[in-house]
């Protein structure tokens, strides 16, 4: 193919440069070369939020946020949703295959071995109080792992890599579950190596003292499928913060801790606790209408509407739309579908929602089954972290393996003052806080 070049020539100068285009990009660094004067540092390029910055190379997720189109490694997310378990598509995203059988099983004995917690973390909960976040402690008992396993440090070994991602898929969990039991007052339950990845969460969660926890098949089944939905999702801001995180060489359980961090936030993983609290505000039907046109007013958000990546509808809202049919057939109907299903009819059809290409996104209708489930929404985005934890340490492995990458550290406009004359103590004038 003919190299694809960009020309640019700069006002300034008059002087004329070439960049090479390469997967539809060129490189900011080249950028540096285009300079005023010999004393210029070079032409930066400013992007906050990197709206059009691309980080990293990756094959890992594809997304078309314009057709809607979500696959990992190739395969489209509605198959794997369909044929696959979680623990497949773990196995997928990580190593870049389908397992055969025999992988599978390995894969599975692998992660099992691993889903029990040192006695001493259970110390760690105990300190929290009964009504702390479970996101807190959940961040706080992934970051605390990093004392308990130093090894992980390696970061630099392919085998202590490997060994680090199977506790924490395997660990995950059962920090999840230990931190729903705490804030309840409940005994700890031990995992069960006979059940499967979602099955033996249940287990954790919800078994009390029949000797034997069984899960129903269906509930089971939705939260594989919301697992498999919620897996990776390219360089979302959490994956950002994992990539970020890790290239300084921090362990894989601080840097999951910090991407979980990133996750807690209500315009990330949080989106699905505030578009509960969106749905109880609404109350009935009849109030939609009324709280659209204030959205629209701007006052506050529609949750669980709006990407930064689908102009379209997010592919994972619909197929957590089927599977939500599926739940409420073994709990009931949540009278919250009908809020949500009234408030989405009418979004669709609103010319403000239309110009601006919002549609639901995958924390819509997640909220709605998890709370069917019997979750209370402040678990929702731990059950988004726990098979997010697959993609971020899928994202790591191959920053980590990238020759390219090197310690994440951007640049900035320095818009401050130059510099100024020191001024003692007593001679400072109350100045209005600089903002800048
Ligand atoms: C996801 C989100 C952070 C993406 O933000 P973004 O890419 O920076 O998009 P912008 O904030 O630039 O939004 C573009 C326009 O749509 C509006 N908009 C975006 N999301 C909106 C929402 N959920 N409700 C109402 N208006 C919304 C913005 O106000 C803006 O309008 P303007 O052009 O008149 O200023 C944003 O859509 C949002 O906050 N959604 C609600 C939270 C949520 O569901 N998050 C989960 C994501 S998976």
């Amino acid at each position: 193919m003919e190299k694809q070049i960009l020309s640019v020539v700069d006002s300034r100068t008059n002087d004329r440069y070439e960049f090479p285009i390469e997967n539809g990009a060129i490189r900011a660094s080249d950028l540096r070369q285009i300079r005023s004067g010999a004393d210029d540092f070079g032409l930066m390029s400013f992007d906050p939020a990197f709206l059009n910055t691309a980080s990293c190379r990756s094959a890992i997720t594809f997304i078309d946020g314009d057709k809607g189109i979500l696959r990992y490694r190739g395969y489209p997310i509605e198959r794997l949703a369909e044929k696959c378990t979680f623990l497949e598509v773990a196995y997928l995203i990580l190593y870049g295959e389908l397992p055969t059988e025999l992988q599978l099983k390995n894969f599975v004995a692998g992660v099992t071995h691993h889903t029990m917690l040192h006695e001493k973390t259970k110390n760690f909960l105990e300190g929290f109080n009964h009504d702390a976040h479970p996101m807190g402690m959940f961040i706080s008992t992934v970051a605390a792992l990093s004392t308990v396993y130093p090894d992980a440090r390696r970061v630099l070994d392919p085998e202590s890599r490997e060994l680090q991602i199977r506790r924490l898929i395997g660990k995950v969990p059962t920090i999840a579950a230990y931190a729903y039991r705490h804030s309840l007052g409940y005994p700890y339950i031990y995992p069960d190596d006979e059940l499967s990845y979602t099955e033996n969460f249940m287990n954790m969660l919800w078994r009390m003292v029949e000797p034997k926890y069984r899960a129903n098949p269906v509930l089971a089944r939705a939260l594989d499928i919301l697992f498999i939905l919620h897996a990776d999702h390219e360089q979302n801001c959490s994956t950002n913060v994992m990539r970020a995180v890790g290239s300084s060489q921090a362990d894989p359980f601080v840097c999951t801790a910090a991407a979980a961090s990133a996750l807690s936030g209500p315009l990330h993983g949080g989106a699905n606790e505030e578009v509960l609290k969106m749905l109880d505000e609404i109350g009935s039907k009849d109030n939609v209408r009324g709280y659209i046109e204030k959205v629209k007013a701007g006052h506050g958000k529609l949750m669980g509407f709006g990407h930064r990546i689908y102009k379209n509808y997010d592919p994972r809202a619909r197929i957590i739309k089927w599977a939500a049919d599926q739940v409420f057939v073994a709990t009931g109907r949540n009278p919250k579908l009908d809020i949500a299903l009234e408030l989405e009819k009418i979004a669709l059809e609103d010319e403000y929602f239309i110009k601006r290409k919002l549609y639901p996104n995958v924390d819509f209708y997640s909220g709605i089954i998890y709370q069917a489930l019997g979750f209370k929404p402040e678990m929702f985005t731990v059950l988004f972290a726990i098979p997010r934890t697959v993609g971020w340490l899928a994202q790591w492995q191959e920053l980590i393996q990238d020759p390219e990458q090197k310690i994440a550290r951007p640049r900035q406009l320095y818009t401050g003052y130059d510099a100024r004359e020191f001024v003692p103590i007593e001679k400072r004038a109350i100045r209005a806080a600089a903002s800048r």
